[in-house]
């Protein structure tokens, strides 16, 4: 079905009393899972008030894109930035959404100093055990209540399953996962705890997260979901690749989330060379195939990976608490940028305008067909 409902309409639709025939994301899932978006300051400030009225409408969880990370919440040892996370954190509550927290320990877009001394030298376990506590104690603290789940650990594995080797792994040590956790735990103890990483349907990686969470719950940590990216390709990972990592984390007994979902529809543009992945390759015209919109073809595959997605997703929906998409419109989706920039990319289910896509439809429609007595 091809939907075309300017974002206009949304705004305006939604002050009047007229009410759309089209079921939305969250009230089609509601029995299911909660629907989420990962946001950026223009729509939880509401400057974007279009945008910010389709959050409302379609979501009811949200995650802060960039503004809880350490390098924007904590850019120097001596000040805390809380101003945009504050804000955020009220745009949830004002409308009553599941508010995420994302994401306290991550070795990307974490500032130098954080693994460093006061003398400019690599720090050393005592130092940089304090300075993970001290920040997980001041932004959980600030929050406690309000923010209602952590990602606590982010991309903490290889693409192998063992551990990545990240300043807080070398300096720390293995058990910097299991500290982090329990200084989450202390700053909230009423908060969910997440494990969050990318690529966990590779069977490798999947064994490594399966492995980490058991470790932590053998310890007697406290963690309550793993979260699984799902920054897709239309191809990768395959239909059972998905299936099976559902089913694997279901059976760990704790919340399974999808914490960043979107759909790449450009080619594969990162290269391997000698120094590692190369990013931001200049843009070409084979690299950037879809200037003026996507045909037809490409449409309908969109479609259809999303639908074979939240089949799937519905399929483990007793696992699983919420699926949140990597931004909101494709106007906002990184993808234009990463790993090229100035791409246009068509990842998410809206439009540059806020109009829902033939994808949209596609997912709700695996709401209304699901069969509860499968289950
Ligand atoms: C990772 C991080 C997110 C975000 C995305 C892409 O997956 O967890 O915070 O940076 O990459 O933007």
């Amino acid at each position: 079905m091809k939907v075309s409902i300017p974002l206009t309409c949304f705004v305006l639709c939604a002050a009047s009393s007229h009410v759309s025939a089209q079921p939305t994301l969250k009230e089609s899932f509601q029995n299911y899972f909660l629907i989420g978006a990962a946001l950026n300051e223009s729509q939880f400030s509401e400057r974007n008030a279009a945008e910010a009225e389709l959050v409302k409408r379609q979501f009811n969880a949200i995650s802060p894109e960039n503004v809880m990370k350490w390098e924007a919440i904590h850019p120097t040892p001596d000040t805390y930035h809380f101003g945009p996370a504050d804000q955020y954190v009220a745009f949830g509550e004002q409308n009553k959404m599941f508010i995420v927290g994302h994401t306290l320990i991550w070795h990307s877009q974490t500032p130098r100093w954080v693994f460093q001394d006061d003398k400019g030298q690599p720090a050393d376990r005592a130092i940089l055990l304090e300075r993970m506590s001290g920040h997980i104690h001041s932004v959980v603290g600030r929050y406690k209540g309000h923010v209602k789940g952590w990602d606590v650990v982010n991309e903490a594995l290889a693409d192998d399953g063992t551990l990545r080797e990240t300043p807080w792994m070398k300096i720390i040590g293995d058990d910097y996962i299991e500290k982090a956790f329990e200084y989450a735990r202390d700053a909230d103890p009423d908060a969910e705890l997440y494990y969050n990483d990318y690529s966990l349907e590779d069977p490798a990686k999947r064994a490594g997260a399966v492995a980490l969470v058991k470790r932590l719950q053998a310890a007697g940590i406290k963690i309550s979901g793993i979260g699984t990216q799902m920054h897709v390709k239309l191809d990768r990972p395959s239909a059972q690749l998905v299936d099976d990592t559902l089913g694997a984390f279901g059976e760990l007994g704790i919340k399974v989330n999808i914490t960043e979902l979107d759909v790449d529809m450009l080619p594969a543009a990162i290269k391997e060379n000698g120094a590692g992945v190369e990013l931001n390759a200049a843009p070409s015209p084979a690299l950037n195939p879809y200037p003026d919109g996507l045909p037809p073809s490409a449409q309908q595959a969109l479609t259809d990976r999303y639908a074979t997605l939240f089949a799937l997703f519905v399929k483990h929906r007793s696992a699983i608490g919420r699926v949140t998409f990597w931004g909101v419109t494709d106007a906002d989706s990184w993808l234009n940028n990463w790993p090229v920039r100035g791409r246009r990319n068509y990842p998410l289910l809206f439009d540059r305008e806020g109009n829902p896509k033939p994808a949209y439809a596609s997912v709700i429609e695996t709401a209304t067909q699901a069969n509860p007595s499968a289950l």
